[in-house]
């Protein structure tokens, strides 16, 4: 399903942009103040050649994290200046494709953080104290007394979080946890990449990742899906972990090889699982991971606050606008990229 917001005269001189899901309406409105926006009004994404069709014949894109740029496609956009992406994450895209094409690749850093990392937290907590599991219990008419042993979990405060990636997110994570008197590790998926943001470091200790398995209570993802970091959580790293250790997730589901989870659950080589991502999204109902009562799965929903997904979707129309006023994207992820003309 289809609907156009027509505000800019529809001539050969119009710039055009196709908006691949439903977004914020004041940005979407801003956006069609200055060109022509066709929007896919649908929550399911358009398949895939109907977004090959649709985003041929525009000036910009604004994708989510499950619209697929790859090489492949991105040969067939001749007209694209540019894809913005509503998410920080870039895995759906082929950036080199995209920087040899000439196109400009916006995403949406410095407004997801604290939200997402609401959410590990959240998690974390979830996991922690059986929350999910709590709920079910009641809502099935077993609570029968109060009772010293019913639903037993584990304690945050004093415990140890590992936070594999020391970006944005992980340092908001890790902000949450010292004020929990948590102990803070982290270890970087690219040392010689420590980058410094605006809301200051919490107290912390970088090591290796080997040391941070090893050691930590609670680990939590915060790295972004590469060739280098798919995987990088198997069957080694589950062996590394403490029995009653907990994971975390809530960047990339193939970051952490689920196979190899799903045996650490089943041989009790770890204590539970909080996973806001999956190797296939959507993961079905029927799959193995959800009969683990220990284990929690929430529907990628990392930055969904209704502020939050505003302040994307106003970036994500800025970076937009920035291309169509012939600058690179104010959030732009090739920032050496040639822009087409
Ligand atoms: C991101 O920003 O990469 C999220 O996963 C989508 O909100």
């Amino acid at each position: 399903m289809r609907n156009f917001l027509e505000t800019a005269p529809p001539d050969s001189m119009t710039q055009r942009v196709f908006v691949t899901r439903p977004i914020a309406d004041a940005p979407l409105r801003r956006l069609a103040e200055a060109a022509r926006v066709e929007l896919w009004d649908d929550d399911l994404p358009p398949p895939h050649d109907e977004l090959i069709a649709q985003t041929a014949n525009v000036d910009a894109v604004i994708s989510m994290v499950s619209d697929r740029f790859d090489a492949e496609t991105i040969a067939q956009l001749a007209r694209l200046r540019i894809i913005s992406n509503f998410a920080v994450g870039l895995d759906n895209i082929d950036l080199d494709a995209a920087t040899r094409a000439g196109i400009a690749v916006g995403h949406t850093p410095g407004v997801l953080a604290e939200t997402t990392a609401d959410l590990a937290f959240a998690l974390i907590m979830a996991t922690a104290r059986r929350i999910a599991e709590s709920d079910r219990f009641v809502r099935a008419g077993r609570w029968r007394t109060w009772t010293p042993r019913l639903m037993l979990g584990r304690d945050i405060f004093g415990a140890t979080l590992g936070i594999v990636g020391w970006g944005e997110i992980g340092q908001a994570v890790a902000r949450r946890a010292a004020g929990f008197g948590m102990r803070i590790l982290y270890a970087t998926y690219q040392s010689s990449r420590k980058r410094t943001f605006a809301a200051p470091e919490p107290p912390s200790e970088q090591v290796e990742l080997g040391e941070l398995l090893a050691a930590s209570d609670f680990i939590s993802i915060n790295v972004p899906l590469t060739e280098k970091t798919r995987h990088m959580i198997g069957p080694h790293e589950f062996a590394l972990m403490k029995r009653d250790a907990i994971l975390v997730n809530t960047a990339r589901g193939p970051i952490i090889d689920q196979e190899a989870l799903i045996i650490a659950l089943k041989l009790e080589r770890i204590a539970g699982a909080g996973l806001d991502v999956t190797e296939v999204e959507p993961i079905g109902a029927d799959h193995e991971l959800l009969q683990f009562p220990n284990v929690i799965v929430t529907p990628h929903v990392g930055s969904a606050s209704h502020a939050t997904r505003i302040k994307m979707a106003a970036l994500a129309v800025d970076n937009v606008l920035d291309v169509l006023a012939g600058r690179l994207p104010r959030r732009c992820a090739n920032p050496t990229v040639v822009m087409r003309g």
